[in-house]
């Protein structure tokens, strides 16, 4: 297939926050996969493990959001700070009905994101929580001032207050976080933001709490009541099989489960879509923001594991069907202003599963350590025929492609989501070409603790005659070329 890469015509910025991550208090995401506390034999900076840390840290993660998800409203902040032995214990009613001991709280967070180099966003509770917690939260956290909620932080240990400048209100307060009427979340919201006050430099990015998949009432119902005191709503889509009720195993699938994903995933593509439109009617100009602030495949648990942990494994599909949906955020970047996967560790699409004191990284890690070349770069045009087939009523593309520009460099991401036929690029260029691809010989095979480099990056087939490129593209494979 012939393309052609204009890097004259330009589009706009593909944000570094499209490149978000999601770490909640569910199953062994925070515990064991993140923190595993000082006095453990693994291991770790101040609780946090270091291999994990250390593998994260390659990826430039530009903001994690935490604690949840549904944990975020029934979450009460003061569980979590002072001295460990003395936090009390909280059963975490979403996720498996364990015993929560609060050992990671706001410290512990912001010391994890000091060691990721990455923002905070934090999600405070309106579900089960009160105004007066969160504003009181909001203090404890960013008031630089003689306080005595900025002097508690200091007697906890941190003397200078943390920059946080992304705080949602509430998490899918539709469902887990109070089941409410958009209406009645509108009236919440618009109480609770009042006292979130800006104690930092910059003013605090509000985001509230956005609709599910493809329920237009709750943003309709959003922009309605919330517009002028909202700088973001969320959206949350995440991608199965066939559908909830059908979400199928992470490695253990058939060709109908392979074309089922990438289906799937176009959803994302007709919900940003759906929500923009209306957002673009009360907001033709675009200053409110859609965070997909939760996304990725979401399968049946693996065999034997807590059905509450959310515990999958990882494959090719995966990391096809994550660039697939992050071209679509690229394609919608003048609305979409963060995205966030979820989640980091040991949890439905992760980055990185661990065993004990072991670690893997999986095949969407490396994904996203391949993409990094497009955060906060500018959208270049990439012409090419945009072969698309049919899987149950959705077009999904066959090669989706996406370039940006950095610095004089550009990053050229495609990925072939035919596990049936390969391709070969061909493009005219005067700068040199280098670049990774991945693919795996089986498309259910999956990184394991006994095989954990199963698949990984690897040199892509280019080859250059001139300035006449051509590259050579897997069947279900991503490929990441570099022209500078
Ligand atoms: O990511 C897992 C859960 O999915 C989150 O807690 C919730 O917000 C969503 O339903």
């Amino acid at each position: 297939m012939k393309i052609k890469i204009d890097a004259d015509r330009r589009g706009g910025k593909i944000s570094k926050y499209l490149y978000g991550q999601f770490a909640e208090h569910l199953g062994r995401c925070i515990y064991e996969g993140l923190y595993v506390g000082e006095d453990s034999d693994i291991p770790n900076t101040n609780g946090m493990r270091n291999d994990v840390v250390n593998a994260l840290k390659e990826l430039e993660i530009p903001v994690l959001r935490w604690p949840g998800g549904c944990f975020a409203d029934d979450y009460h902040w003061r569980d979590g700070i002072g001295e460990k032995s003395k936090r009390p214990y909280m059963v975490n009613t979403n996720w498996g009905g364990v015993v929560e001991n609060n050992h990671f709280g706001t410290h512990e967070f912001f010391e994890l994101c000091e060691q990721l180099g990455c923002e905070p966003y934090i999600c405070g509770n309106v579900g089960s929580g009160t105004v007066q917690e969160m504003r009181d939260w909001i203090e404890y956290m960013t008031f630089d001032g003689d306080s005595p909620l900025a002097n508690e932080r200091r007697k906890n240990g941190r003397e200078k207050p943390w920059k946080l400048k992304f705080f949602g209100i509430g998490n899918e307060n539709w469902g887990c976080g109070g089941n409410m009427r958009p209406e009645y979340y509108c009236d919440l919201y618009r109480r609770f933001t009042v006292f979130i006050r800006d104690y930092g430099d910059e003013p605090v990015y509000k985001i509230a709490g956005g609709p599910n998949a493809d329920d237009a009432n709750w943003t309709e119902t959003l922009m309605q009541n919330i517009r002028n005191c909202t700088s973001a709503i969320s959206l949350h889509n995440y991608t199965h099989e066939t559908d909830w009720k059908h979400r199928g195993m992470a490695a253990d699938f058939d060709r109908e489960g392979w074309y089922g994903i990438m289906s799937d995933a176009m959803r994302v593509d007709e919900n940003i879509k759906l929500h923009s439109a209306i957002m673009d009617r009360y907001d033709p100009e675009k200053k409110i923001g859609l965070l997909v602030d939760e996304w990725g495949t979401w399968y049946e648990v693996e065999p034997g594991t807590n059905p509450g942990f959310l515990y999958q494994q990882n494959t090719m599909r995966d990391a096809v069907a994550g660039m697939l949906i992050i071209h679509m955020f690229h394609a919608h970047s003048d609305r979409v202003r963060m995205a966030n996967i979820a989640q980091m560790v040991n949890v439905l699409q992760a980055m990185v599963l661990t065993e004990g004191d072991k670690m893997l990284l999986t095949p969407t890690y490396h994904l996203f350590k391949m993409m990094k070349g497009h955060k906060d770069g500018t959208a270049v045009d990439v012409c090419y025929d945009k072969k698309e087939y049919e899987f149950k009523g959705r077009k999904v593309p066959k090669i989706s492609i996406s370039a940006t520009e950095k610095g004089g460099k550009i990053t050229v991401s495609i990925c072939n989501t035919s596990i049936d036929e390969g391709d070969e690029i061909t493009f005219e260029t005067d700068k040199s070409v280098s670049g990774v691809t991945m693919y795996s010989e089986n498309m259910t095979d999956c990184n394991t603790f006994d095989e954990p480099e199963k698949i990984k990056p690897r040199n892509a087939d280019i080859t250059s005659d001139g300035g006449a490129v051509t590259v050579k593209i897997k069947p279900a494979s991503v490929t990441v070329l570099t022209l500078e």
